[in-house]
């Protein structure tokens, strides 16, 4: 495991964004893990300034999202999809049949799981995943108990998600933050050949602490990334500030 503290968030951000040019420039038609939450939009935003100034083309990369609510469709303000679009995929030259985000409204949700699964092995596996890490512990939406072999599919959200998360949803537009989502595996997560996981600010502190320097256990799934051969930990000093 590699970790980077910087001095503020914005010096994580880039560098998150930077490693991901450097694999695409390695290698054009990887396969990338992205990630959603108020962490990326920094990353992502960075990743745009790099495309706009001609230092990254995503024009051959293939992507896989992590998650997506259950019920949501892509042009919900709140859904995955919608955010994804906002800030990368329609901001650079990503092919749109290549950029893929789980379907949280499939008629059939087991077979949507089963099938993004698929897509994800015929593309060759994930180069990189990027993850972010929730109040929780949790890694895309595998919320504590997951199974450390587990593949994309149907989760109940834990109720300190549905806190986390539930601040972005205004009641008052009618807005109702759903208790299921649809994610990636921790099995699908540590098959990717590289992890880069990010996390800023103060109140990530005790779970960054808990998941990298804690025992490994699905009480706290992003533990288990500690196993992974090729961890890279991005924190800023407030994130890092309880790890020994
Ligand atoms: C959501 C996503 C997670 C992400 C988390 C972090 O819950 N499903 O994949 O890790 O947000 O959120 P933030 O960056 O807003 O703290």
């Amino acid at each position: 495991m590699k970790y980077l503290v910087f001095e503020t968030p914005l010096e994580a951000e880039r560098y998150a964004a930077n490693r991901i040019a450097e694999i695409i420039s390695f290698r054009p038609d990887c396969v990338l893990g992205l990630a959603t939450g108020a962490t990326m939009e920094g990353v992502y935003a960075e990743l745009v300034r790099l495309y706009r100034a001609r230092q990254v083309s995503f024009h051959f990369c293939t992507t896989f999202n992590l998650d997506e609510y259950i019920g949501l469709p892509p042009h919900d303000r709140n859904s995955y999809h919608f955010f994804m679009k906002k800030n990368l995929f329609s901001q650079v030259d990503l092919e749109p049949d290549r950029a893929h985000v789980p379907d949280g409204c499939a008629a059939d949700l087991a077979q949507a799981c089963a099938e993004y699964e698929e897509m994800i092995r015929k593309a060759g596996g994930l180069d990189l995943q990027l993850l972010g890490i929730g109040h929780s512990g949790h890694i895309g939406f595998n919320e504590p108990g997951s199974a450390a072999d587990s593949k994309t599919r149907v989760v109940e959200l834990c109720e300190e998600t549905m806190r986390q998360n539930g601040i972005y949803f205004d009641a008052a537009r009618g807005e109702k933050m759903p208790g299921r989502a649809v994610s990636m595996g921790l099995g699908t997560i540590l098959a990717a050949r590289e992890l880069l996981l990010i996390a800023t600010g103060s109140r990530k502190a005790e779970i960054i602490r808990k998941a990298l320097q804690g025992e490994i256990s699905t009480a706290v799934p992003a533990s288990l990334i500690q196993r992974h051969p090729d961890l890279t930990v991005v924190l800023d000093r407030e994130a890092a500030a309880k790890l020994a």
